[in-house]
């Protein structure tokens, strides 16, 4: 290195006086120590540690001594450069640590706060099972049908085989919204019937023979409405899936194996259906359909799932089938009862109001 440039200062020969190399290692210190984070600490490098520093300046001054004396000097101060080194570093860690510390304290995140200040909403589960079951018979080569919601109660009782007289229509707690028109409708006449809000989606499977010929597959995913307050079994607006199939040489043992097949996509390959003959005026022969609900309240039991059975002969040719030529099958399963099987879910109540807590954890599913 050379310092061929520098003017000489005699004064800086005194740089090389033991106390004044120790009084620089001192300022040093000093200064360092009070250096409140590390910037401030690197900005007083220089004036300590620079070219201009004491102990450059010093260092410098070596040349000019008597060799005797280079050794010695040369030694003090190194010692003091050390010193100083060992003081900036040793403080220098000390900053950084602290300033590490304070940004783990000043940035720290609370991840206990609410993330989601305008969280998602989540589908229903009913909605999406509704389009699982469709998704399910479509794969089966059905197709989904609908209805209307306000129905004739020509379409919701008399096609089925209910007419007014009948006990059945008196046991359907049903909604009215409008009168039968003069005197009562004939059957197979639906001029001046009454409306009703749909006790079921049975109608749909009237609708459906009504326009158009077999063969026939659909099913019908919709709302039906009865007059129960709501409690943990009960809803006045709950949700069915109907079923019909007409076509030539149709059978139960069809019936059985769609259902089988229906209960263990709903409900996983081991489970357990049984039926109990039953009446419904439209089918005949008529079963009720259960399903083992491990998961139940009450413990494990059978729940009811849906109804079901052989197309009656007089509901072919109430909508213009001949009976002759066609058979069928119709099943009627309630969708809320699914996913509460499904998903453990015992109160009714759960899924009819609503709360977002309870349908955000079935949000995700497709
Ligand atoms: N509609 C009936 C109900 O709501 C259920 C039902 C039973 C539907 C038998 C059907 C059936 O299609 O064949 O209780």
């Amino acid at each position: 290195m050379s310092y061929r440039n520098d003017p000489y200062d005699p004064k800086q020969v005194a740089l090389l006086d033991p106390a004044a190399l120790a009084e620089a290692v001192a300022a040093a210190e000093k200064t360092f120590a009070a250096a409140g984070d590390p910037d401030a600490l690197t900005a007083l490098r220089p004036a300590h540690l620079g070219d201009r520093a004491p102990v450059s300046l010093a260092r410098r001054e070596i040349g000019a001594l008597p060799p005797a004396a280079k050794a010695d000097a040369g030694k003090r101060v190194n010692e003091a450069r050390r010193a100083i080194e060992t003081a900036y570093a040793a403080r220098q860690e000390i900053l950084e640590r602290e300033q590490a510390e304070r940004v783990l304290v000043e940035e720290r995140v609370d991840v206990t706060l609410p993330y989601d200040r305008r969280p998602r909403g989540a589908r229903h589960p009913i909605s999406t099972l509704m389009e699982q079951i469709s998704d399910l018979f479509i794969g089966m080569g059905y197709e989904v049908a609908e209805g209307p919601e306000i129905e004739l109660e020509w379409t919701n009782f008399d096609a089925l085989n209910i007419p007014a007289d009948h006990p059945a229509r008196g046991l359907m707690d049903t909604f009215h919204i409008a009168p039968a028109g003069g005197s009562a409708p004939a059957a197979g006449d639906q001029a001046g019937s009454g409306l009703v809000l749909r006790t079921h989606t049975s109608p749909v499977q009237a609708r459906t023979m009504l326009t158009r010929q077999p063969p026939i597959y659909v099913v019908v995913p919709g709302r039906v409405y009865r007059t129960d307050e709501l409690d943990a079994t009960h809803a006045p607006v709950f949700h069915q899936v109907e079923g019909l199939v007409v076509d030539k040489g149709i059978t139960m043992a069809h019936l059985r194996g769609t259902l089988d097949h229906f209960a263990r996509a709903m409900f996983g390959e081991g489970a357990k259906t049984r039926w109990r003959p039953h009446y419904f005026p439209f089918t005949e022969p008529s079963a009720e359909f259960d399903v083992w609900f491990p998961e139940h309240r009450d413990g494990p039991q059978w729940v009811e799932w849906g109804g079901c059975g052989m197309v009656n002969p007089r509901v072919l040719r109430a909508c213009g089938i001949d009976p002759e030529v066609y058979s069928g099958f119709a099943f009627g399963m309630g969708i809320d009862r699914t996913v509460m099987v499904r998903h453990g879910v015992s109160d009714m109540r759960d899924l009819a109001e609503g709360d977002a807590r309870f349908t955000r954890a079935y949000g995700v599913e497709a």
